[in-house]
């Protein structure tokens, strides 16, 4: 799981970095917002954290652990498509909640990922 999640943090950098050179391209700075939380929360957070589960197989292999895992991957890229389609002025029903929904559930997984360090990472 930690394996998997470097992994799928390397799909994020690669996503968050080609939309960095687009709005460099296009002068064009309006989906900043998206491209931060795509470097920040998909690459760097989850490589880390994928690093720290290599290290320390216990809260790797702990229920905390991979409840982190999933609501981190679900949480993510429905909080990023939605703030992604609110910027480019999709405003319909859905979006907003997709916002709320992946946002509730990306906090929710640092919270468990936060439990799951302080319970079961030890020198
Ligand atoms: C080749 C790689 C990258 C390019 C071309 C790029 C490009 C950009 C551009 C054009 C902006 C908008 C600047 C503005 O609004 O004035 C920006 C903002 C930002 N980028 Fe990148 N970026 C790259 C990599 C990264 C990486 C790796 C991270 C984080 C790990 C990152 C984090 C941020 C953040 C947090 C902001 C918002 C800054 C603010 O609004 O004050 N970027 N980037």
């Amino acid at each position: 799981m930690g394996v998997k999640l470097i992994k799928i943090s390397v799909v994020y950098f690669v996503i968050g970095v080609l939309l960095g050179y687009h709005m460099s391209m296009a002068s064009d700075y309006s989906l900043t917002p998206v491209h931060a939380h795509v470097n920040l929360l998909g690459w760097t957070s989850m490589t880390l954290a994928g690093i720290l589960y290599v290290m320390f197989p216990k809260a790797e292999q702990s229920l905390s652990g991979k409840i982190h895992f999933w609501l981190h991957n679900i949480g993510l890229p429905l909080m990023m498509l939605g703030i992604f389609l609110a910027i480019s002025g999709v405003v319909s029903g859905i979006v907003p909640l997709m916002i709320i929904i992946g946002s509730n559930v990306v906090v929710l997984a640092v919270l468990v990922f936060a439990f799951n360090v302080f319970k079961n990472v030890k020198a």
